[in-house]
């Protein structure tokens, strides 16, 4: 049925079960306060649905769309704000949330655009850490699961904008993006 899958690596029941861990310990970290959850688009949606609703603090959410600047964007870590925040971020208590990290530098680099808005804090939620891959170390307050360097779809994770709706993280074939992995995913929207 899906021909360029491999195998599955997440199965959903690890998955809910580490959302509802993630869940707990936001809840506890921030006990008392009101958390602005932001998600970035599209990948984190699946993820960051599932993950507010173990949460059980106020919790209010916003997203933000990114994109990498060209082929050179690999080294350059700059990256380009497609959609903003629809609201001002100063003096609240803020998670990034993001589907899967890879060399870092998307993450470095909204951080650092963030962290100019002035938030009362700013902390991140990852699903998926490749950290085989890193270029930049960033800091993950609230990690998921550590994968091995292999591109991975589902649970809103994408290839050629399919296989989002999958409940499990499954393994691409390998021969279905071939050696083009870091070139297909500057051209891919997180
Ligand atoms: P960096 O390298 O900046 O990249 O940490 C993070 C973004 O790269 C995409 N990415 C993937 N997307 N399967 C995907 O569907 C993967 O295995 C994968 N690895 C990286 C993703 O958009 C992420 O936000
Ligand atoms: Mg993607």
């Amino acid at each position: 049925m899906h021909s360029d899958l491999d195998r599955i690596l997440v199965p959903g029941r690890d998955i809910e079960a580490k959302v509802a861990e993630l869940g707990w310990k936001i809840s506890r970290d921030y006990a008392g306060k009101q958390l602005l959850t932001v998600g970035i688009l599209k990948g984190s949606t699946i993820f960051m649905a599932d993950l507010v609703r173990a949460i059980s603090i106020p919790v209010s959410f916003d997203f933000m769309a990114v994109a990498s600047y060209g082929l050179s964007s690999s080294s350059s870590g700059v990256v380009r704000i497609l959609k903003d925040l629809d609201e001002s971020i100063e003096g609240q208590d803020v998670l990034l949330i993001e589907d899967i990290v890879d060399t870092g530098l998307t993450l470095n680099y909204l951080l650092e655009t963030l962290r100019t808005r002035n938030p009362a804090s700013l902390r991140v939620c990852v699903l998926l850490d490749k950290p085989n891959r890193r270029r930049v170390e960033v800091p993950i307050d609230y990690p998921g699961f550590v994968i091995p360097d292999e591109f991975v779809v589902g649970y809103g994770l994408d290839y050629g904008g399919r296989y989002r709706n999958l409940p499990d993280v499954w393994v691409l074939k390998p021969e279905v993006y071939g050696k083009k992995n870091s070139e297909f995913r500057i051209q891919n929207s997180e």
